[in-house]
């Protein structure tokens, strides 16, 4: 990994309002997308398309690195859909404090991909993948999205060395729940870890308590033992064990219970979305528009205080299972 110039050792942490310690951004690059998950983006929601210049992302990720972020995680929409993405790597990676870069994509432009974004410092890389069945695939994410183009975008990730590979499954009941153990040993042949991700009501379409979604991996073939490895988020880990293809295999398999456990409690993130406002947390409304902030004229400084004084304002847990209908949709978030 290239050497980093730290951070001024003077900068304060970024603290919450709870006393938790934001280290981790999630920058949404746009709110386009060429796929159309149901879960994410709800038909008719309307795109704006002014995000951030590659300048402007320059000079935030500059700021927030001052700040005591260290992680940054571009999102979307779909952040490959960027002409200047692998600048936008470049710049973000060279910004004092900024130690790592991660990506999640739905995998459709990652064959191509794969290998110059782990050369410009993407060094972790989320690929969104609910299921194996090209049909479902298509129900799920719209008829863009084929499996044949992102099982390649996988291959190529594999190929290119990323330091961590993960597959994001949103799981549906009803829709993916019966192939959670062929998605977790199908993501140890390509060195990667599934991901189950409770559903978050944006949309329809019914959850599985991670509970339960244990209880399914043990009957579709997986021994689930603790593991201590944790990522950047809320995510946490167990072992699973299993056979694939007759052979004995293991691997880690990752839950977050966005819903049913209490993973605000080790919340380490803020947010920018597509339009440029900083959002403090997913399932709040209060929105700071650093986009008018960098176009108005405000100084680096006057940027750094509006942003530690709207994470004072961060509140203690998301309160999504009262808030149906009542959220920003997904997309323009990133997750
Ligand atoms: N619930 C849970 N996860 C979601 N994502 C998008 N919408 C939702 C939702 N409603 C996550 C998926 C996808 C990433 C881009 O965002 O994990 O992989
Ligand atoms: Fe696009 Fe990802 Fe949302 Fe699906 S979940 S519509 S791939 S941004």
């Amino acid at each position: 990994m290239p050497e980093q110039t730290p951070a001024p050792s003077s900068a304060p942490a970024l603290l919450d309002a709870q006393g938790r310690r934001i280290v981790y951004l999630r920058l949404s690059l746009t709110d386009r997308c060429n796929f159309r998950c149901s879960y994410c983006s709800p038909a008719g929601i309307e795109t704006h398309e002014d995000p951030l210049e590659r300048s402007e992302v320059a000079r935030l990720a500059r700021i927030f690195g001052g700040l005591g972020i260290r992680r940054v995680r571009l999102t979307g929409g779909e952040p490959t859909l960027r002409r200047d993405l692998l600048d936008l790597v470049r710049d973000v990676s060279a910004a004092p404090g900024i130690e790592e870069i991660a990506l999640t994509t739905n995998g459709h432009l990652l064959a191509s991909l794969a290998r110059p974004l782990r050369e410009a410092g993407v060094t972790r890389l989320n690929v969104s993948l609910d299921t194996l069945d090209p049909e479902k695939l298509r129900r799920i994410a719209g008829r863009a999205a084929t499996l044949d183009r992102i099982v390649s975008g996988i291959e190529a990730a594999y190929a290119a060395g990323f330091a961590s590979v993960k597959l994001n499954v949103v799981v549906v009941r009803g829709e993916n729940d019966g192939e959670l153990g062929d998605l977790a040993r199908f993501a140890w042949r390509f060195g990667a870890t599934a991901r189950f991700i409770e559903l978050m009501p944006f949309g329809p379409g019914a959850p599985v308590p991670t509970a339960e979604v244990k209880r399914l991996l043990e009957g579709q073939g997986l021994r689930l033992e603790p593991d201590a490895t944790r990522g950047w988020g809320p995510a946490y880990h167990m072992r699973g064990t299993s056979t694939d293809r007759g052979r004995p295999v293991s691997g880690l398999v990752g839950f977050i219970g966005a819903m049913t456990e209490s993973f605000c409690d080790s919340c380490n993130r803020v947010r920018v979305g597509a339009d440029g406002s900083l959002r403090a947390c997913l399932g709040g409304r209060e929105r700071l528009g650093l986009k008018e902030l960098l176009r108005g004229g405000a100084s680096d400084e006057e940027i750094a205080q509006a942003i530690r004084a709207a994470l004072l304002g961060k509140r203690e847990r998301h309160d999504l299972a009262h808030s149906r209908g009542k959220l920003l949709p997904m997309i323009g978030t990133g997750g």
